[in-house]
């Protein structure tokens, strides 16, 4: 099984950006901890991390016929951006969201996400583990 991990804008900064929010680990330990409970799993994955939306738009398009599902945190676009929801309709694969913080207990503006519109699952305020709990979900329900 094959998945695309995509991490939107700032994501980059983890272990500096707002410690109180995202914890000191930073994003190397992030795609660490991705690749190994995928190689745990059986899981071949893709880690692509872009503080452009085109970029990320690009990467959800290129995945259509190559990847099995997407793991998704679009950071802050998730609260502004249809291009990456339209993008994600578009190749209509399996697709989870993830966020670190739980953005139901943050901000107002930041209890909309519009690329969840088109995922079947958001796991908020797990930390990492909620890449593997996306990815688990994705394997169990694609059967592989
Ligand atoms: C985030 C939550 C977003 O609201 C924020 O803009 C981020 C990170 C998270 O993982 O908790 O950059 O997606």
């Amino acid at each position: 099984m094959k998945l695309l991990f995509l991490n939107g804008p700032n994501l980059n900064m983890l272990g500096i950006r707002e410690p109180d929010i995202y914890g000191r680990k930073t994003y190397a330990d992030l795609e660490a901890y991705i690749k190994q409970f995928c190689a745990e799993n059986g899981i071949e994955a893709t880690i692509f991390q872009s503080n452009h939306e085109g970029a990320l738009v690009d990467a959800i398009q290129q995945a259509l016929g190559v990847y099995d599902g997407i793991v998704i945190n679009p950071a802050a676009y998730t609260h502004t951006s249809i291009a990456i929801l339209d993008a994600l309709k578009a190749v209509a694969l399996p697709a989870v969201e993830v966020h670190l913080s739980d953005i139901s207990k943050r901000e107002e503006f930041r209890k909309i996400s519009y690329p969840g519109m088109a995922c079947e699952k958001t796991f908020a305020g797990f930390g990492f583990e909620g890449y593997k709990m996306a990815a688990l979900y994705l394997k169990e329900r694609l059967g592989k």
